[in-house]
């Protein structure tokens, strides 16, 4: 049982000529909670709807917990929850009648997994699921997804129209998932979002794969645009000598500094100037890229 949780050789699905995602090698481990990144348009939900074989590729192969995604798709699918980015099926049943609905199709759910998961997620279960909002139907994705407890769980922007408290709900459930060493593969387009529940992240931009990095790593070396505010104009001096510390620039009592890695020496250093205020902010999901790309970050916390 120690083969890949998904594995895909030079993946590629054109529609047309238009590119889904071309040429993508890529491994998720069991166990790991996997992020894949990217904008709108990237090839997330391409790839996603590849490994359902719900579309087929142009090229190349995948495979789910050592199945093949096409020669084997009905057992490959068997042990996958699937969340699609949107949900539009089952429009007249309410979610009551949905989760009835999963229970009598799935004999691995049971209708107490059910109940507790609407509970915590706050799930609308007395109205038609068509008429209810994108978050609301979001829900009840999610819980069609996790309630059978697969051993994979494939998420199309999961946290997409969730609100702050249900997305925590979200973050735990996750955590859950990966404390009994089941896996999570889960698109997104918010850096943040996935540095908070992936153990690695995949981007992608413009159907290619650019990166995989280790969220620990990434951390550790994380960049940020750092703005002290301080009682007494500052001079760069005491901050020039320090590691991973550049693009430093007074303005007035305020010092615009560059940072990777922790924040705490440049702190000490700030304190003979009586530091009043910090901001500092993580570079956005397209800094981020341009990062990867080596090219520059934007140089101030505005
Ligand atoms: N059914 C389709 N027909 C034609 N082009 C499509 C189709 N689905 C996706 N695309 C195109 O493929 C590219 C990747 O889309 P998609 O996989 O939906 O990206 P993401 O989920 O990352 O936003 C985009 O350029 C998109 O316009
Ligand atoms: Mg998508």
């Amino acid at each position: 049982m120690n083969e890949s949780a998904i594995l895909c050789r030079g993946l590629t699905k054109f529609y047309g000529r238009t590119r889904g995602i071309e040429a993508l090698d890529l491994e998720v481990r069991r166990g790991e909670v996997f992020g894949y990144l990217g904008p709108n348009g990237a090839g997330k939900t391409t790839t996603i709807r590849l490994l359902l074989d719900l579309i087929r590729p142009t090229s190349g192969e995948a495979s789910i917990l050592g199945r093949d995604c096409r020669a084997e798709s009905p057992g490959a699918r068997q042990a996958v929850g699937y969340q699609p980015g949107e949900f539009n099926l089952y429009e007249n049943l309410t979610g009551a009648q949905l989760m009835t609905y999963i229970a009598s199709l799935r004999s691995d759910v049971d209708t107490a997994t059910l109940r507790a998961y609407a509970n915590r997620l706050g799930v609308i279960l007395d109205r038609p699921i068509g008429t209810l909002s994108h978050g609301n139907k979001q829900k009840l994705a999610l819980l069609q997804a996790f309630a059978p407890r697969p051993e994979l769980l494939i998420l199309d922007e999961p946290t997409n129209g969730l609100d702050p408290l249900v997305r925590q709900v979200f973050h735990e459930m996750v955590r859950e998932v990966r404390d009994e060493g089941r896996t999570v593969f889960l698109s997104s387009h918010d850096l943040s979002e996935v540095e908070k529940t992936c153990d690695r992240i995949a981007t992608v931009k413009d159907g290619r794969l650019v990166a995989i990095e280790d969220v620990a790593e990434l951390r550790a070396r994380s960049l940020r645009l750092v703005r002290l505010d301080c009682a007494h104009e500052p001079s760069a001096e005491p901050f020039a000598p320090l590691e991973g510390v550049d693009r430093i620039e007074i303005a007035g009592r305020s010092l615009h500094c560059r940072v990777r890695g922790p924040l705490g020496p440049v702190l000490n250093a700030a304190a003979p100037f009586e530091v009043i205020d910090v901001i500092s902010r993580k570079p956005s999901l397209e800094e981020f890229f341009l990062s990867l790309y080596g090219r520059e970050v934007a140089d101030h916390v505005e």
